[in-house]
């Protein structure tokens, strides 16, 4: 009898040294580094190189990163134009993967897939996933495009170019942490539907495009979005008891919660909540803390299920103002440094990536009066 491995739950495919996932010490490094270190002390720009390159990077090099990437915000007026042909309806995660989809069918190194053309795609879409996000996000809302700024950092001006206002710092702050804490995280889903698109030599823009639409899934990124649906739905602290009853008793997944390798609590989890205490404090928003503090008890307490990053994430871009079909977008905007990371070092060692299946669909059958003709074949 073949061993299956639903989900490929507990199979180890190939190395990395990318990050590593430690469920035992819950700890999570990349290229070494605790990810808690970095988010304290590293600005996100500083992180994607590291997942590039490997190192953190020299003030040179950084200061080589930060002028790319400050000179590369603007959309060109063709993704622009694609953005626009999209309903407003559309879902922005949908958006996001055409625009990204347009950049690569524009891109003339597309097919270029030497490690420095691909660095080079990286630092592109680093710097201009940001602004379709923050584009699309605008257009929903009835508003024109804000033109970026170069006197400010990849964080203040995401959030500039989305609200068209400079962010207070502590904004600004949690905003970084949380691009660190979703920059990376080994296999997952969306990382791993990346390497597969890579490993059979397509261009880097078609994998990138692959991990958005696998980042989608409400089981995978999309949880972001659905955590906040469910704080909506619940609505206060004191409904969250018979809100739990019912959903369980309908076997309701509760989004935000869980993990395929983490069983004791998720290593991100304790940076992104410390950092969304401070927004609660700076917004002034405890029913908002009051409400998230009670399912997480209650929910803990009856299944023994701790929350993910995205339970605290959800909330935290709430207060910051973004729409809750953008929080998903965003989490790509962070997790493209982590794809295209990982999109190189395949290319770097490839191999086809093509597992076997085990047929269990009917025997072997034949179609009624057909009768061979070889003279024909
Ligand atoms: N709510 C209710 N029950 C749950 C949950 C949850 N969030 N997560 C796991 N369970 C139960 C599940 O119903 C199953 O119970 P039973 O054995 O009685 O059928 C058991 O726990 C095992 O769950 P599973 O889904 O088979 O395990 P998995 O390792 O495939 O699950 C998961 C991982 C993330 C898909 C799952 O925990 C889940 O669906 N969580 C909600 C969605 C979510 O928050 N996703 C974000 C994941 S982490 C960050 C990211 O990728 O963005």
């Amino acid at each position: 009898m073949t061993d299956i491995k639903k989900g490929l739950a507990g199979v180890v495919v190939d190395y990395t040294a990318i990050s590593k996932v430690n469920p035992d010490t819950n700890s999570l490094l990349y290229r070494g580094y605790p990810v808690q270190e970095l988010a304290a002390t590293q600005p996100f720009e500083a992180v994607a190189y590291l997942l590039w390159n490997g190192e953190l990077p020299t003030d040179e090099q950084l200061a080589e990163l930060v002028a790319y990437e400050r000179s590369h915000r603007t959309l060109d007026p063709e993704i622009i134009a694609a953005i626009d042909l999209l309903p407003l309806e559309a879902h922005p995660m949908d958006v996001v993967r055409t625009a990204v989809s347009v950049l690569g069918a524009s891109d003339p190194a597309a097919y270029d897939n030497s490690r420095e053309s691909d660095l080079e795609k990286s630092r592109l879409l680093f710097a201009k996933i940001p602004a379709m996000v923050a584009y699309d996000q605008r257009r929903r809302r009835g508003q024109g495009i804000v033109e970026p700024r170069d006197d400010l950092d990849y964080s203040h001006n995401f959030l500039w170019m989305t609200f068209g206002e400079e962010p207070d710092s502590v904004v600004a702050r949690a905003f970084n942490v949380s691009m660190i804490l979703y920059a990376e995280h080994s296999f997952n889903a969306s990382t791993f539907t990346a390497r597969v698109i890579a490993s059979t030599t397509a261009d880097l823009y078609s994998a990138v495009v692959g991990a958005i639409g696998a980042l989608k899934g409400p089981l995978h990124g999309g949880a972001n979005e659905a955590v906040m649906h469910i704080f909506d739905e619940i609505g206060t602290a004191s409904n969250v008891g018979p809100w739990l009853d019912e959903a369980l008793a309908s076997k309701r997944k509760i989004m935000g919660f869980g993990h395929r390798v983490y069983k004791h609590g998720d290593s991100r989890v304790p940076t992104m909540k410390a950092a969304l205490d401070t927004l609660v404090e700076h917004y002034d928003a405890q029913e908002l803390a009051e409400l998230y503090d009670t399912l997480e008890a209650d929910f803990v307490s009856r299944k023994g299920i701790y929350p993910n990053l995205d339970y605290p994430s959800g909330p935290a871009y709430h207060l910051m103002g973004f729409d809750t079909l953008t929080f998903t977008p965003l989490f790509v905007a962070a997790r493209v440094t982590g794809w295209t990371a990982h999109i190189m070092e395949q290319a770097a060692s490839n191999a086809l990536i093509r597992p076997l299946s085990e047929y269990n669909g009917v025997d072997e059958r034949h179609i009624e009066g057909y009768v061979p003709d070889f003279a024909a074949t």
